[in-house]
């Protein structure tokens, strides 16, 4: 795994705060913003995650928290965090957090090479951060990165979606996005941790997904 070059990682950075500002303009405060379809489906994507794991009365610290749409998810099924701070890497998007949700603590912040303040935190979640395909560096370092960043700043758990390269034949596969191979990311996962869990079983949200959950420790059940 070689480093991330800052120089290239800014550029990168750059590119997505202009790719997503300019379709919060667009879209507003709407799943289309970030990326995704349609609400349904980035519930479907949250709703992976909270079978995995439980989320209430812990530090929740959401990267790249586009909207902060997970934490309004977790209120609505009455898993409420005992905080939630999110960090992410847009300007834009921070302030209509901010607005959103006054009682929490958002930062600009780029886990990978900025210290996100407001810790400790319980467990770490990433939803669409690392599915975009990267020319100035390679995906699999990029994510691998995130990971064991993210592993670090958790006191439990962490939980990151990617896109499978088990591809959905009902979907097209699209360029600009990264297709993650399960058996490498497991293998990958299994050196950070012994306690692992992969969901890779869940309908389509439109394109197949999977969510790997590392832990500190054993789980519960
Ligand atoms: C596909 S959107 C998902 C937003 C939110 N997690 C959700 O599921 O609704 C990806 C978000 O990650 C942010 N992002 C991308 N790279 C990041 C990084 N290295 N550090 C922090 N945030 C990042 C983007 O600005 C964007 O808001």
């Amino acid at each position: 795994m070689s480093d991330i070059d800052l120089q290239a990682l800014r550029a990168v950075d750059e590119r997505l705060v202009e790719r997503y500002s300019t379709r919060l303009s667009k879209f507003g405060d709407d799943p289309r913003t970030l990326g995704w379809d349609k609400r349904e489906s980035q519930q479907a994507r949250f709703g992976v995650a909270l079978s995995m794991m439980d989320f209430s009365g812990k530090r929740v610290l959401d990267v790249g928290c586009g909207l902060a749409d997970f934490l309004s998810f977790l209120q609505e099924r009455g898993q409420v965090p005992a905080s939630y701070t999110g960090c992410d890497i847009n300007p834009d998007l921070l302030a209509r957090c901010a607005e959103r949700f006054p009682e929490c603590k958002f930062h600009q912040a780029n886990l990978l090479k900025d210290e996100v303040p407001g810790g400790p935190y319980d467990i770490v979640v990433l939803f669409g951060v690392v599915n975009f395909r990267f020319t100035e560096f390679s995906n699999e370092d990029f994510a691998r990165q995130m990971i064991a960043r993210a592993f670090d700043t958790c006191s439990e758990a962490v939980v990151i979606d990617m896109l499978t390269a088990v591809h959905d034949t009902a979907y097209p596969v699209e360029g600009f996005v990264y297709y993650y191979d399960p058996a490498e990311m497991l293998r990958f996962a299994f050196s950070v941790t012994p306690h692992v869990a992969l969901r890779h079983d869940y309908a389509s949200i439109p394109q197949r997904e999977m969510m790997l959950l590392l832990r500190k420790g054993p789980g519960h059940d």
